[in-house]
């Protein structure tokens, strides 16, 4: 079996990817390693920058997109008992974000590619990678120049429907999330792991209530953390701060609303509470961030989790995935049209600038609402002078509203 990119992941990065090079011309292959129900119903992000929205619309996946995403202009920050709008429109020349789940992503995505027969590259599930060899770049002594691609042909070893397989490519893409095998088949000598840990995680729901307010609400509170979003005007998604290791079975329902509604208290005589609704999905996630330099080695790319993750305070992750593989692909489209490598071996130097730059707006997000086990009163204090400076300058808000809206996909 020979293709010219084997993706390794049906994620929502390997399979976009596998969309906007099917729609250049280029021969791909997508091998997943989970079944499809699996990938179509993990529940993940569900905010996306106007940009991500543009890169799925303009790929032929915004139909459902446009029908059922949420539009929001802005989001509210709570703290201190009190509440404020940034209204991204006006901060952030113009931009608005959507609320549409990452699964509906990856249906659409998936619905597109296995309709009829001739629109969309192969994609198989249950394909296990094992590993990824004959990617490693060119040297002096090959003659082919330090650096360059490599005369190899990188190879991928997978299982499938119980037998050893082999995909020939020209070009490896990483899109296999944070576990996956890619990253960890670059050679140590040749790349780094910047990472940093967090000392709390989330306790996520899903449940069948209507969102109890239209926009995201961010939620400062001496208890902890706490997120408002939605998936639809009949289904809310909300998220608590939890110590590390919690177990979700220590929060039944009643004990998670119970501790919503403190957390998103407003002070004075406001009742405002959350609308109530049965739970149908409850889940602890962990924080982390982490880097990893240089995102190509060769012939092998990475990109999303694969290559970089962010803790969720300020959803970048998923717009992250999507804003890699759409630099990646008009990359691969110009080499494709012109044998011009120049936008392959920009390719991790011009993603990191941006990926840096989430990571640091993502750390900023997090440790500016979480409330650290170690926490002192001053440190509380100094989160809550920055919440201050955000909802009163237009300045400080316009900072938090171009980072959170997305930035252009390159500079
Ligand atoms: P993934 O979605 O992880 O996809 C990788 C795919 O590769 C998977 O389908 C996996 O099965 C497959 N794979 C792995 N190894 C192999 C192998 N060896 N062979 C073949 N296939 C393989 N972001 C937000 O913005 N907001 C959120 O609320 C949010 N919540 C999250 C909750 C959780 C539990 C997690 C893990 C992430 C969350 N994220 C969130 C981050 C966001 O979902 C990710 O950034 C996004 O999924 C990245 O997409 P990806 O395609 O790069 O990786
Ligand atoms: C969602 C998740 C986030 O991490 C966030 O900052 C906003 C929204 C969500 O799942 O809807």
């Amino acid at each position: 079996e020979e293709t010219t990119v084997g993706i390794i992941g049906g994620g929502p990065a390997g399979l976009l990817l596998s969309r906007l090079l099917h729609r250049s011309g280029i021969d791909n292959v997508v091998l997943e390693s989970r079944d499809r129900s699996y990938v179509e119903q993990r529940q993940r992000a569900g905010m996306l920058e106007q940009t991500t929205v543009d890169v799925l619309r303009d790929c032929g996946a915004g139909a459902r997109l446009a029908s059922e995403g949420l539009v929001h202009d802005g989001i509210e920050l709570r703290f201190g008992g009190r509440s404020r709008h940034i209204d991204f429109p006006t901060l952030a020349d113009g931009r608005r974000v959507t609320i549409y789940a990452q699964t509906e992503i990856v249906k659409d995505l998936i619905a597109l590619q296995l309709s009829g027969l001739s629109d969309g590259a192969p994609l198989l599930f249950g394909a296990e990678v094992r590993s990824v060899s004959g990617f490693a770049p060119g040297t002096e002594q090959d003659g082919t120049g330090a650096g360059s691609p490599g005369p190899q042909k990188p190879e991928l070893q997978y299982t499938y429907e119980g037998r050893e397989r082999v995909l020939r490519c020209a070009f490896v893409v990483g899109c296999d999330g944070f576990h996956g095998v890619s990253r960890n088949a670059l050679p140590v000598s040749a790349a780094h792991t910047y990472e940093r840990d967090y000392p709390y995680s989330w306790l996520g729901i899903l449940a069948d209530a209507p969102p109890a307010c239209e926009e995201l609400i961010y939620a400062h509170s001496p208890r902890g953390f706490a997120l408002h979003s939605m998936r639809s005007p009949s289904v809310s998604r909300l998220y608590l701060q939890v110590p590390n290791g919690t177990d979700p079975g220590e929060w039944p329902e009643e004990r998670i609303w119970d501790e919503l509604d403190a957390r998103f208290a407003l002070g004075g005589d406001s009742d405002w509470r959350l609308n109530r609704g049965p739970v149908t999905a409850k889940a602890v996630l962990p924080m982390r961030s982490s880097v990893t330099e240089p995102m190509r080695h060769g012939r092998l790319f990475l990109a999303g989790d694969a290559a970089h993750i962010v803790p969720p305070t300020g959803a970048k992750g998923l717009n992250l995935a999507v804003a890699d593989v759409a630099v990646l692909a008009r990359a691969f489209a110009r080499y494709h049209a012109t044998g011009d490598t120049g936008a392959l071996d920009s390719y991790s130097a011009d993603r990191l600038r941006r990926v840096w730059r989430a990571e640091h707006f993502s750390y900023f997000m997090t440790t500016t609402l979480h409330i650290s086990p170690d926490q002192s009163p001053f440190d509380t204090r100094l989160q809550l002078a920055q919440l201050e400076r955000i909802a009163s300058s237009r300045t400080a808000a316009t900072e938090l509203a171009e980072n959170y809206a997305g930035l252009a996909l390159v500079d």
